[in-house]
């Protein structure tokens, strides 16, 4: 049994097999539409979310599998102080595979300690989130045709922002990456990071404040909201959830091939208009989510379509 707890649980062999699958299901998703008869999804999602837990569900509905679950703390008993491992232990008597969300950072770990199936983080307070990265990935591949020789600009929160910690440890085992690392001096990555990771692994990387100076030499523009269930002062998320908008004007400065991504939801870093320029990628980037989910459950739960024939 494999748990999905950090994106660094795939080898890149893996992910290339992910992505393989995802793309094959795209082509002919009816396919596919039987290969989870009689398996269950348990969603424990201990806080909000749209893409991540809808886009499990349909991707379990898809392969003819069932769905179970929660969307907040506070309809299951964790109301009542039940403990995250004792909730585990009975969902996963009721479920063949469990995805779940929890503000606290390593939630997920423990719970899969606890857990007799297999257990996948759907994003932990400002830690990480695998399955966002691999929806970015796929995106990244599609739209690129490769995952190497990238100039990777992440602009925004990259403090709390776990999506971009996500996909700095992705990226950083591909050949050729440049990272541009855009954000408020208050929000700039964590310490651990850049000594653990950008520093340790010699990474080409540079810190700027400045958006329109990076955007002429970015490929993938990352752009993320200020996570303001993260901050203790509302003032200090009020002073900087602004600090970064992305205009057409803006947009104008960058170069043809530019991929803007965003995990979304946006709040107001990425303007409407942005969204008719080809160059805005994160809708498709959603849509790529349930596909990317699909292969990981199909590979979680050891099933394949040759299996299937
Ligand atoms: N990208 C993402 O995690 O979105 P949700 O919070 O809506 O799941």
């Amino acid at each position: 049994m494999k748990h999905l707890i950090d994106v660094l649980d795939l080898t890149p062999n893996e992910i290339e097999d992910l992505i393989n699958t995802a793309k094959e299901i795209m082509k002919e998703p009816s396919a596919y539409s039987q290969v989870c008869q009689g398996k269950k999804l348990a969603t424990l999602f201990f806080e909000p979310s749209t893409r991540t837990r809808l886009s499990f569900e349909a991707a379990m509905y898809e392969l003819g599998g069932h769905v179970l679950g929660f969307s907040e703390a506070a309809s299951s008993s964790a109301a009542k102080g039940e403990s995250v491992s004792d909730t585990v232990r009975v969902v996963s008597a009721y479920a063949d595979i469990i995805a779940m969300r929890h503000p606290k950072e390593g939630a997920p770990l423990v719970a899969s300690m606890y857990s007799e199936v297999p257990l996948i983080n759907a994003g932990d307070g400002g830690h990480n989130h695998p399955t966002q990265t691999l929806t970015d990935l796929l995106t990244i591949h599609k739209e690129f045709g490769r995952l190497d020789g990238l100039t990777i600009g992440c602009c925004g929160d990259l403090k709390f922002g776990r999506t971009v910690h996500s996909l700095l440890h992705a990226m950083a085992r591909y050949k050729n990456i440049k990272f541009v690392l855009i954000s408020p001096e208050e929000l700039r990555v964590p310490e651990y990071l850049r000594k653990e990771l950008l520093i340790k692994k010699g990474l080409d990387y540079e810190e700027t404040t400045n958006l329109e100076s990076a955007l002429p030499g970015l490929d993938v523009l990352y752009m993320t909201r200020v996570q303001r269930e993260r901050f203790f002062n509302e003032q200090d998320y009020i002073r900087l959830k602004d600090s970064y908008v992305l205009t057409k004007e803006k947009m104008a400065l960058a170069g043809p091939e530019l991929r803007v991504l965003h995990p979304l939801p946006r709040v107001n870093e990425i303007s409407m208009e942005v969204d008719e320029d080809p160059r805005a990628a994160y809708f498709r980037q959603a849509k790529n989510g349930k596909y990317i989910r699909m292969a990981l459950i199909m590979k979680l739960l050891g099933v394949s379509l040759e299996g299937k024939k």
